[in-house]
């Protein structure tokens, strides 16, 4: 948790995991989740609109914090840093990209889901990681048994995250932050329907809320 971005991210505990198929949707988006009371956007490089989108946001909604998601190549991370991502978020372990964040000092978070890929992510000083797909790997259960001998590791659980799972995962104590899409969902943005983007925004930072201080009550 050494650098701002990710302590930032890890004090509102939630990260939404955004797919947007044209720019025009960015910024009130983000301005969307802001009103949610959660200035952050991680844009997923699984369309043509991510670099273009992460560029609006940084120049027009400058309050939030705006990441890359789904960086699959070091061309692409290159791509979301020069238009102003602040972070980088792979699905997956890949020492390439990893390796070209590191040296360039910019802040990632890969994915792992195995005892293995989270030793190499500590070969390169990294002890903030994406847990991916965090239900299909084990969930609760895999964190857990994790936070034996990776007692200094932190997760960000996501992929089939929920509002009905959302408490328990921020309850656990090796979780960082928790990601997912269902507070963005697609049709919300393609409709334009951004006031149920901020509703449903709102109430997961609610839970994670309530959540962290039952925790410490
Ligand atoms: C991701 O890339 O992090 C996931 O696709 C998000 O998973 P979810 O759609 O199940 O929330």
């Amino acid at each position: 948790m050494e650098q701002t971005v990710y302590a930032k991210i890890a004090s509102y505990g939630l990260v939404p995991v955004i797919k947007l198929t044209d720019p025009d949707h960015a910024v009130p988006l983000a301005e969307a989740l802001s009103a949610g009371r959660l200035p952050v956007a991680e844009v997923t490089f699984r369309t043509d609109s991510a670099a273009e989108s992460i560029r609006r946001i940084g120049r027009e909604a400058p309050d939030v914090i705006v990441g890359a998601g789904t960086v699959l190549t070091v061309e692409q991370a290159k791509q979301a840093v020069e238009v102003g991502a602040q972070y980088i978020v792979t699905p997956g372990f890949n020492p390439t990209v990893v390796r070209y964040c590191v040296d360039n000092g910019v802040p990632i978070t890969p994915g792992v889901n195995n005892p293995t890929a989270v030793e190499q992510a500590l070969e390169f000083g990294l002890t903030l990681l994406k847990f991916f797909p965090a239900e299909a790997s084990g969930g609760l259960a895999m964190l857990k048994a994790l936070a034996g001998p990776y007692g200094h590791v932190s997760f960000v659980p996501t992929g089939g995250v929920n509002g009905d799972n959302l408490a328990a995962y921020i309850a656990q104590k090796n979780v960082a932050a928790v990601g997912g899409s269902w507070i963005v969902p697609g049709d919300a943005i393609t409709t334009g329907d951004f006031k149920r983007i901020t509703t449903l925004t709102a109430e997961a930072i609610e839970i994670v809320k309530t959540t962290r201080a039952a925790a410490t009550a």
